[in-house]
């Protein structure tokens, strides 16, 4: 009976592994995704950076459909362009997909910082993000956001502005504001100017010798640290309980540690800053060339002030004036539809995974190609068209991406669009604005913004 049941046990495993290995054979027989992977190493890195990035993705997606291979900055990748396969990669199977990003990117944002990081940490940094950032949490900033705004436009008046960098300068403000609250309004200046070395060391060669803009970024990563230590040592001294992002890290009850907090806080003000600042560019430029946009736009705003008048309240801006902003807030979709300024993100296998009868090998990296989403004419009638008004519809879902979706889509999103709606608020009902020169160029580094930042003009109604 033993021997029976011994030799039962060994046929089933011998089974067993013959099965496994049918299996994994098949899946090595599986085809890889149509497309080419250019030169060794190299790749197609020159194609995809000598022309215009949309366009190398336009024409893969042409020529090849919506899941093709490439090979690109050392890696070779799956580059996917269906609503289906964005849901699989970021949604349904997100577990096989893990964050990605150089390492050098990593080094320089913190290597504890939520973007890379999946699990139970991922989780709980998910959770505490949430809680400063969600309408609850950013309800009561509205007037000092509507504050920022109005010193930003009044600055302007009158000059001629870089509207990227200003954009920029408004972006990092109402950060500062939702993630380290209005007290360490003294160290702004500090955060700014480090925050200036980091950037131009994001974009350069990760080469940490003296002298490098990256030696600098990395130096200047440094200051952050020590200046977010010095805010934490005077909050735990004052035992002061804050809203604001830092004092939803230091409510944590599994305490997180000054590095992990410092990491996640560099992090946040970068993922808050230039997204929305070349988002609020695209939307200058495209009110300035659709001016039955722009009235529109502004009648809406001027009927919420006359309502506001008429009811006797406060002429302060609250949360429910900013749910009132229907149109502003289809300029804001239409724009983050056409711009699609993050055009696509990054994310590595963690195993072989079998898509539409492709393999993804393990170790590939795979890109869902957001932009090419919003492009396509299948989900966007003509969709080169600046048009709010087909977002009277809802989109379909995992059609519209500007926040990515699932585990890692954009906790800040709804800050985002809050801190639009109340600066367009007052451009558009305080202001008028001309472009200078010519608009109809992109530049990426790394977001697309209008050619040098997109020059206007800015002059009082009044
Ligand atoms: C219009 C402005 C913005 C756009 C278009 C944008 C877009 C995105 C996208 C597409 C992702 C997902 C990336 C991925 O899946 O790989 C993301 C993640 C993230 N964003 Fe935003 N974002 C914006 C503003 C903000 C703001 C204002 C904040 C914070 C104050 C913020 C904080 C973050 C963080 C922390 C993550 C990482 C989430 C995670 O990994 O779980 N973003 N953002």
């Amino acid at each position: 009976m033993e021997l029976n049941s011994l030799f039962f046990l060994c046929s089933a495993s011998l089974l067993f592994i013959s099965l496994v290995k049918i299996v994994c054979s098949n899946r090595r027989k599986l085809p890889l995704p149509p497309g080419t992977l250019g030169w060794p190493y190299i790749g197609e890195t020159f194609q995809l950076y000598s022309q215009n990035p949309n366009d190398f993705f336009a024409s893969k997606v042409k020529r090849y459909g919506t899941i093709f291979k490439s090979h690109i900055l050392g890696y070779p990748c799956v580059m996917i362009s269906s609503p289906e396969a964005a849901k699989f990669v970021l949604v349904t199977r997100a577990h096989l997909f893990k964050p990605t990003y150089p390492a050098s990117k990593e080094r320089m944002l913190g290597k504890q910082a939520i973007f890379f990081h999946q699990g139970d940490y991922h989780a709980e940094l998910r959770r505490l993000v949430l809680r400063a950032f969600m309408p609850e949490a950013i309800k009561s900033m509205v007037s000092d956001i509507e504050s920022i705004a109005n010193d930003s436009l009044q600055s302007w008046e009158g000059r001629q502005v870089n509207t990227f960098q200003e954009m920029k300068t408004y972006a990092f403000n109402v950060a500062l504001l939702s993630i380290l609250g209005k007290d360490e309004v003294p160290y702004s200046e500090d955060l700014k100017r480090c925050y200036y070395d980091l950037e131009k060391g994001y974009n350069s060669m990760p080469i940490n010798l003296p002298g490098t803009l990256f030696n600098k970024a990395m130096k200047a990563r440094k200051e952050l640290a020590q200046i977010l230590a010095k805010i934490l040592s005077t909050r735990r001294k004052m035992k002061l309980d804050h809203k604001d992002l830092l004092g939803s890290f230091m409510s944590n009850k599994r305490d997180l540690t000054d590095e992990q907090i410092a990491d996640n806080i560099i992090g946040a003000i970068f993922a808050a800053r230039d997204t929305t600042a070349s988002v609020l560019t695209w939307i200058l430029k495209y009110l300035g060339e659709n001016p039955s946009v722009l009235e529109a736009v502004t009648e809406e705003q001027e009927e919420i002030i006359k309502g506001k008048e008429k009811r006797g309240d406060e002429k302060l801006l609250t949360w429910a004036d900013t749910r009132k902003m229907t149109i502003t807030s289809r300029v804001i979709q239409e724009t983050l539809r056409v711009a699609s300024v993050l055009s696509f993100t990054f994310r590595e296998a963690v195993e072989d995974v079998e898509y539409e009868g492709y393999l993804i090998p393990k170790g590939w990296k795979v890109l869902p190609l957001f932009r090419n989403i919003h492009h396509s004419p299948e989900i966007f009638p003509d969709p080169e068209k600046f048009d709010p008004s087909r977002f009277d519809v809802a989109p379909k879902p995992n059609t519209f991406l500007p926040f990515g979706n699932g585990i890692h889509s954009c906790p800040g999103n709804e800050l985002a669009k809050l801190e639009m709606l109340v600066l367009l608020h007052h451009l558009t009902t305080k202001y008028r604005w001309s472009m200078v020169g010519s608009h109809n160029g992109i530049q990426y580094g790394p977001f697309a913004v209008p050619q040098n930042g997109l020059p206007i003009r800015l002059s009082s109604k009044s």
